[in-house]
């Protein structure tokens, strides 16, 4: 996949790029059966919540190495719809996950994610440049009344915040406080409902403040979030770094996959 130079400079200007219906219905069916598989899975990288102990996060799917590890999450990865536009938007082709997720909100109960930049936490990981992208791959229809997320156009261009550690939610990580998010919306445009059906893309800068509300529908709002860096960024030592599951320290460099639809192999 080719992004336009028009592209390039919305991505510079806005932070992100959206992509109506990337993916074709039978490839999210492959992600989606494939989610269903490895949320039975005991593991440390699933998170979960409630008493019915709901998965929320599935983690590191991309990774061979990993209790999640998935063939179709690692087909999507280096697909050049996904690789591809990560390695034009920053500009390096030698490119890694620092990781991947499946946000699971589910119907009724998946709650809210406050305002953060994912970056808050990705330097205290010890990464030092914002030079890094995320693709969100909408595995059910986004609508606001499931949770989807919301981008405030151009806020990559305030750097990183102060973050502060938010601890109101059942995933604890490092976001931007109220006060904050009052001055830097009275000075920004209205934020934008990030929507579309699934098999719709978006990609956006590690600054980007984004959030996303509770899921409020009868229906689940599955999303995958694929976190890459360049591996010249790859982050130095820390004192007691995160999980690997979070932080990844396989740094080789993704190779680009096939132009090719998601399937899966058997036993993946
Ligand atoms: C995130 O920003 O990491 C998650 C947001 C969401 O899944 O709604
Ligand atoms: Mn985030």
């Amino acid at each position: 996949m080719r992004l336009s130079p028009s592209q390039i400079a919305t991505f510079e200007k806005d932070g992100f790029l959206l992509f109506p219906d990337l993916f074709e219905t039978h490839e999210i069916a492959v992600l989606k059966a494939e989610i269903e598989r490895l949320s039975k899975i005991e593991a440390e990288c699933i998170v979960r919540e409630g008493d019915e102990e709901t998965p929320k996060i599935l983690l590191q799917v991309h990774d061979p190495d990993s209790a999640t590890a998935s063939e179709a999450f690692r087909q999507l990865t280096c697909s050049p719809r996904v690789l591809g536009a990560a390695r034009q938007i920053l500009r390096d082709d030698a490119l890694y996950l620092h990781h991947s997720k499946v946000n699971m909100k589910a119907a009724i109960q998946g709650s809210t994610w406050p305002w953060h930049q994912d970056f808050m936490s990705w330097k205290l990981d010890g990464i030092e440049h914002p030079d890094m992208v995320t693709v969100l791959i909408m595995l059910h229809d986004a609508t606001p009344m499931n949770g989807c997320l919301y981008f405030i156009p151009g806020s990559h261009h305030l750097h990183r915040l102060d973050p502060h550690y938010d601890t109101s939610t059942a995933y604890e990580f490092w976001a931007a406080d109220a006060h904050t998010m009052r001055n830097v919306m009275a000075q920004h445009p209205d934020p934008v409902a990030v929507t579309g059906r699934a098999g719709t893309v978006a990609i956006f800068h590690c600054n980007l403040l984004h959030a996303s509300g509770h899921n409020l529908s009868a229906v689940d709002r599955w999303h995958a979030f694929l976190c890459f860096n360049t591996v010249a960024n790859r982050p130095h030592e820390v004192e007691n770094p995160r999980p690997e599951y979070v932080r990844s320290t396989n740094w080789e460099a993704l190779p680009l996959g096939e132009n090719r639809a998601i399937t899966v192999t058997a036993g993946a």
